[in-house]
């Protein structure tokens, strides 16, 4: 697994905002979109690619273009669904899929709830949307569901991360082919499990729900 923390200026500006407590849910949506355009720009950056050949009004040229399989985007609901619209504004040609995970609070165990994805992801590059790696539960599960059914590559795309979900990962995942994009990795994990400092509840947030 190779973690990335993507660090640049407007990443660093536009975190703040999402954090504050008093931004409102329509920039928290829009913030979390412009967030994902920017760590989408890297964490793009090894899609494979193949020859094409084109006509411009002056010649025919060979370019280029994203490698078929088409890219697939999996957001995990509900959280992952106020990345989507980041995501596939930068990767246009991706197919969407999507995956529901959440933690039976009985067992602790992590169940998929919901699940829309083609059954065989041979040769698919796939690239896992889920805004807060808190104790890395979903996103493990989410990894392990991908590769199972023959993903070639996973990427994810978080905001943000907490050390103990980290050191989670890369205790059950460290030898995987995984990358893994962050805009940062936060102080701790409180006892209920937020991020802290962190932006509170992400789905809650995006939606408007604590408002
Ligand atoms: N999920 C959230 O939405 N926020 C956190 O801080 C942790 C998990």
């Amino acid at each position: 697994m190779q973690v990335h923390v993507v660090e640049h200026p407007l990443i660093a500006h536009k975190l703040t905002e999402l954090r504050r407590q008093e931004t409102p849910s329509n920039i928290f949506r829009q913030l979390t979109e412009e967030l994902v355009m920017l760590l989408a720009y890297e964490a793009t950056r090894n899609l494979e690619l193949e020859d094409v050949e084109i006509q411009t009004p002056v010649t025919k040229t060979v370019g280029k273009r994203v490698m078929r399989p088409r890219p697939l985007v999996v957001p995990i609901l509900r959280a992952g669904l106020g990345m989507l619209e980041g995501m596939v504004r930068m990767a246009p040609t991706a197919e969407v899929g999507f995956l529901g995970m959440a933690r039976n609070e009985e067992t602790l165990d992590i169940v998929t709830y919901a699940e829309r994805l083609p059954a065989d992801l041979t040769g698919r590059h796939v690239f896992v949307l889920d805004p807060m790696l808190a104790t890395g539960g979903t996103l493990a599960e989410s990894i392990n569901f991908l590769y199972q059914r023959n993903a070639r590559r996973v990427t994810c795309i978080c905001l943000l991360g907490a050390p103990e979900g980290l050191a989670r990962l890369e205790e059950s995942h460290g030898d995987v082919d995984v990358d893994l994009y962050l805009a940062s990795i936060d102080e701790k994990l409180t006892d209920k499990a937020y991020i802290y400092p962190g932006l509170g509840d992400a789905g809650d947030r995006l939606y408007g729900v604590a408002e």
